[in-house]
């Protein structure tokens, strides 16, 4: 047993990361446009106005702006998204590698300010409609199925500030009548969505600094997450109403947690952090209600959430179709006290011996893709697909004038290894999309020089480049891999 007939390889992308053109064809102020590039020691920062003057703060997921600022762009700050690789203007030419490289399946979003500059206008903005689909017909006519996550990581800057980032349900109706246009606009084009990119990342991170949440963080939170459980829901039941061969999902952030040591009191805060971080999201989303245990989680700090009946009934009805999630590491959580510790991808806990760690210090651990498969197929009982996995690391271009990323593709070949386990397992595992197929803006740091992608683009982190794509080694490993259905990963 291996890799099913109808696999779907592919790669994964988001608007904010790569289209750039952020005030082109009539598209509005996303949060991600007031953002400024960063690196491993100075986070990034959001820009705006208050009291007439230019002023930042650290960018912190779900932090949004203090009371009364309006998010603005300062002419003296460098803001990576605004031209990332201009996939805008390059759409053609990056999907033609994708399709050389035999792709089946292509993971983007949509930049919601394109479709509904402002997120609540009457109208849908039509130059942003019109340049999806010229982007769908392009991957269409190379056999490419596009996988849309419909919110990653961008909400416009208007709603964001009017409700102060998802503290109102009148995001929610914003939020629907979103999805449904994209519904109604692409049916035939698109058949896989993604509802809200790793939706988990609002209560994860919380803990990320040694559990410094205060109750206010976790209500926000909490609230949050309901407002979205429900929009997703609410969004599903209309996709499928629009057309039932729709296949949505939702989108967790992956991070497989371990006990440092065997004290029961290291299992149990295991066990707990996999509650919060992991099943709280997943079980909402994928079974419809709410877990038992989370009122404990509530209770914790002091959280009381506006959840009508109706929107208990909605959860019920509008589960998603598949679990798809991002997996790039592992982390370790103790009840002890630790001298080796590490932050990666929302996630911070104690160094694990066993494993490496990246420049940026994310564990290399495809076992724990392994363990992650098995645990939530079992939970949950539905298709599953990988939709980001990959190194972000540092290419340089040799005296021969090519990339050779090997590093990258020992990292890709033993999470493909571990995928196959797990099919072997009897997981049903239907797509596999690593991240940042093309190189673009990386999220946490807005750096550059955190390359991902099997193409290389000249652009450095202060903006300087050609914009020339390139292709690196692991662009021929992975056509290879594609072409025999995951056979050959030498
Ligand atoms: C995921 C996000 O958390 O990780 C992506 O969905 C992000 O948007 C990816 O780019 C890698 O993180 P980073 O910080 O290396 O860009």
């Amino acid at each position: 047993m291996s890799f099913p007939k109808n696999f779907l390889w592919g790669g994964a992308t988001a608007a904010n990361q790569i289209e750039g053109a952020y005030d082109v064809d009539g598209k509005g102020l996303s949060v991600t446009d007031i953002m400024t590039a960063g690196n491993l020691d100075h986070p990034r920062m959001l820009t705006y106005k208050l009291d007439d003057k230019m002023q930042k703060i650290p960018s912190v997921p779900g932090a949004g702006l203090p009371k009364g600022a309006v998010g603005a762009i300062d002419p003296n700050e460098y803001y990576p998204n605004h031209v990332a690789i201009d996939f805008y203007h390059h759409y053609k030419e990056d999907i033609k590698m994708f399709a050389e490289m035999g792709f089946k399946n292509f993971r983007l979003s949509i930049a919601w300010t394109r479709i509904f500059p402002n997120g609540d206008d009457k109208e849908p903005n039509q130059k942003g409609l019109d340049f999806y689909r010229r982007v769908f017909e392009e991957c269409k006519k190379y056999g490419i199925e596009p996988l849309v996550t419909i919110s990653h990581y961008e909400d416009p800057l208007h709603l964001s500030e009017k409700y102060n980032d998802w503290q109102d349900r009148g995001m929610i109706d914003c939020y629907v009548r979103y999805a449904t246009t994209l519904f109604k606009e692409y049916k035939g084009l698109v058949k896989y969505w993604l509802t809200f990119n790793e939706i988990n990342t609002a209560v994860m991170f919380l803990d990320m600094f040694g559990g410094n949440g205060t109750d206010e963080d976790y209500q926000h939170a909490y609230q949050k997450l309901h407002y979205q459980f429900v929009a997703s829901a609410r969004s599903v039941k209309a996709a499928h109403e629009i057309d039932p061969n729709y296949v949505i999902g939702n989108m967790i952030c992956g991070i497989v947690d371990y006990p440092l040591t065997p004290d029961p009191k290291d299992i149990l805060l295991n066990f707990h952090s996999w509650e919060k971080n992991i099943f709280y999201c997943g079980d909402v989303q994928c079974k419809g209600k709410y877990p038992t245990f989370a009122k404990r989680l509530w209770d914790e700090h002091n959280v009381h959430l506006d959840i009508t009946d109706q929107d208990k009934q909605d959860l019920l009805e509008g589960k998603v179709d598949m679990y798809t999630f991002s997996y790039y590491m592992s982390n370790v959580v103790t009840t002890h006290e630790v001298k080796d510790k590490v932050d990666g991808n929302f996630t911070a806990g104690a160094k694990n011996p066993y494993l490496k760690y990246s420049e940026w210090g994310w564990a290399t651990d495809p076992d724990g893709l392994q363990y992650y498969l098995e645990l939530m197929y079992d939970r949950y009982d539905i298709p599953m697909m990988v939709v980001e996995n990959g190194l972000g690391a540092v290419d340089e271009i040799s005296e021969d004038g090519k990339i050779h990323d090997d590093y990258r593709i020992d990292y890709l070949r033993m999470h493909i290894k571990a995928m196959e386990r797990a099919i072997n397992d009897g997981v049903d595992l239907i797509g596999y999309t690593t991240w940042g197929c093309i190189d673009l803006v990386s999220a946490g740091t807005g750096q550059m020089s955190k390359r991902y992608g099997f193409i290389y683009v000249d652009r450095d982190d202060n903006g300087k480049g050609t914009l020339e794509r390139m292709p690196k080694d692991s662009f021929y490993w992975y056509k290879k891999v594609i072409e025999s259905n995951g056979k050959d990963l030498d």
